[in-house]
């Protein structure tokens, strides 16, 4: 890791330790307290979750994000024995085949969330007295912190997925409204701009690496997303299938499932929960297409497009690839085995936790996945 410390560069003070010690501290104990938020409300019966490709059980889930911390952090990088001998067999996702995650033998709730708290309090030790003070050991603390926030998204479309309510703790609980009054399109030019990360960006995923330029004609993309009205056209139109929540009741009126409610169609707010197909068959109507991740990249460095972040993910039309020069980081199975088989997303969802959006991340779901909070952002056809 390199970047938001000043340790490696050699010449730090000790008042910056004692920040960067605090900010990994409150990395931690956030993340893990917002895991809570999201899960202390349901019942032991809702706990109990049907045999889904695209969800995990969530006691298994809740485990997994500790049993993540403890592999990186406290055995990896601190050296530290297992605290379960049962943790790699129960909880390591690359070893556990997800329908298997039903049929374990899971420790209970309160010894899971029990497991969850001392795995954050030993981190947090570790980060207090200084033994996480080294660059690639506070790398671990913020993998563990940023995989945690990625592990609540889920438990957010989890929730969805089952129609459980929105849980009451969240500051954010659906995706703004688009300015409709902005119809352009932003313009720009032809020319060699660089995408991907560098080293000085802080915290960066293995697939974001590394920083290099591309070559893009000039390309028209539309500064705002796509709307439900505009995607109910669509559907109206041309006899297409909804997305995934929506329903129309017999007097024509559309609603669309929004966790525990069913709520009328809000024209003015991003379609969303639309598969990658959906979202092309979308395009092919309206005349327009997708974005490329890098023309998405090129347009969110810019500036000028609204929501970008923090509104709904956004599909582009790239296959999920290595960049030329592509090699793991420690976390071997974060990239690699989804490279060709996904789609790549971009920007960031109303469910996305701040910290991680940025304008190199990538996402990347199989095309035919409808559980996301994603929706689309088109570019001209002649552009
Ligand atoms: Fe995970």
């Amino acid at each position: 890791m390199s970047g938001s410390t000043s340790r490696s560069k050699g010449n730090q003070s000790v008042g910056e330790v004692a920040v960067s010690r605090a900010g990994l501290q409150g990395l931690v104990t956030d993340a893990r307290a917002r895991t809570f938020d999201l899960v202390s409300d349901l019942s032991d019966d809702q706990f109990q979750v049907p045999l889904l490709r695209t969800i995990n059980p969530f006691l298994w889930e809740i485990g997994h994000v500790a049993y993540f911390q403890e592999y990186w952090v406290l055995r990896h990088a601190l050296g530290q024995a297992p605290l379960r001998t049962d943790g790699d067999a129960l909880y390591d996702s690359a070893k556990v085949e997800h329908d298997t995650r039903w049929h374990l033998p899971l420790p209970s709730r309160s010894e899971t969330l029990r497991y969850m708290e001392e795995v954050r309090d030993r981190v947090i030790d570790g980060v207090s007295n200084g033994s996480c003070d080294s660059d690639s050991d506070a790398y671990f603390v913020r993998l563990s912190a940023f995989h945690e926030d990625m592990h609540d998204e889920a438990f957010l479309i989890t929730r969805q997925t089952l129609g459980y309510c929105v849980p009451a703790a969240l500051p954010v609980k659906d995706a703004p409204a688009v300015d409709t009054a902005i119809t352009s399109d932003l313009c720009i030019a032809a020319g060699v701009y660089t995408v991907g990360s560098s080293a000085d960006e802080g915290f960066v995923f293995d697939n974001e690496k590394w920083a290099h330029s591309v070559n893009v004609p000039e390309f028209r993309i539309a500064r705002s997303l796509v709307t439900q009205r505009e995607f109910l056209n669509f559907i109206e139109q041309t006899g297409s299938r909804p997305p995934v929540y929506w329903k129309r009741e017999k007097d024509g009126s559309w609603f669309r499932r929004h966790f525990d409610r069913w709520l009328p169609l809000e024209p003015d707010r991003p379609v969303s929960n639309i598969s990658w197909f959906q979202a092309n068959a979308y395009c092919r109507w309206a005349q327009r297409r997708l974005p490329t991740e890098f023309e998405w990249e090129i347009a969110a460095r810019r500036g000028g497009c609204e929501q970008m972040f923090g509104s709904v993910w956004q599909w582009t039309s790239s296959d999920f690839l290595p960049y030329a020069g592509f090699s793991e980081d420690p976390y071997k199975e974060y990239s690699t085995p989804w490279f060709r088989t996904h789609k790549t997303l971009r920007g960031g969802g109303w469910s996305t936790r701040s910290r991680m959006m940025r304008q190199a991340y990538r996402n990347f779901y199989t095309p035919d996945r409808t559980d996301l909070w994603a929706g689309i952002r088109t570019c001209a056809l002649d552009s």
